[in-house]
């Protein structure tokens, strides 16, 4: 079974798709991380993050090193992943990867921005998770603050309103539902409202089936 997740960011989708894998014993790929570990790699290297070649170069040339999530969380790198993850090569590059995470056998649950479309748009389940901007924006307060990281609530909103519109008004995989998405609107639900709303679409589609 693939369970495909998608939504904007602070959506409450990462939550609910580590949950769903542990339910399910699936393996999960946070792509995000992805495209935060090229855009890490850029600023490191100095690079600029529209340098298509490099920015090319970086996705093909990922190593497991990249992946320290600590700096990857922070919120510099969810702004420059979605700049390098507007780049259509470095999508291209990155999707071999991913698909082939999805092929998995015994199944998968992935969770970004175009898993439902693009990435597996074979998935049985595909949910797309959302939340009003405030919400997600006070999320990402509590969350950052629990991280140690100095928290200005007006400057989030606003950082996740322009992330929202780049994601969205992109010409590759724009973040969007697959046309067979289930929507989840978690802002006023907590996490374990959101997980059992998710576990029922699962089971809702798995019956279906
Ligand atoms: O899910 P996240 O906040 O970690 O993602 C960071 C950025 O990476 C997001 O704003 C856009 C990009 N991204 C993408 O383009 N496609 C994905 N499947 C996942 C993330």
């Amino acid at each position: 079974m693939i369970i495909a997740i998608d939504g904007p960011a602070a959506s409450g989708k990462g939550t609910i798709a580590r949950r769903l894998a542990a339910y399910f014993s699936l393996p999960h790929l946070d792509t995000g991380l992805l495209y935060r570990a090229t855009a890490r790699v850029l600023l490191d290297e100095g690079s600029k993050l529209d340098d298509v070649e490099k920015a090319v170069s970086a996705a093909r040339g990922l190593a497991l090193l990249d992946f320290e999530e600590e700096r990857l969380r922070g919120r510099e790198m969810g702004e420059a992943a979605s700049v390098v993850g507007a780049i259509p090569q470095v999508r291209a590059a990155l999707i071999d990867m991913q698909r082939a995470f999805a092929a998995r056998p015994q199944g998968a649950v992935l969770d970004g921005r175009d898993i439902g479309t693009v990435i597996a748009p074979e998935a049985r389940v595909k949910i797309f998770v959302t939340a009003s901007p405030e919400a997600r924006a006070q999320r990402r307060a509590l969350e950052l603050r629990g991280r140690g990281e100095k928290v200005d609530y007006a400057a989030i909103l606003e950082d996740i309103r322009k992330r929202d519109k780049r994601d969205a008004e992109r010409a590759e995989a724009p973040l969007r539902p697959a046309e067979d998405a289930k929507i989840l609107d978690t802002t006023d639900l907590n996490i374990e409202g959101a997980f059992a709303a998710a576990l029922s679409i699962v089971n809702g589609a798995e019956a279906a089936s």
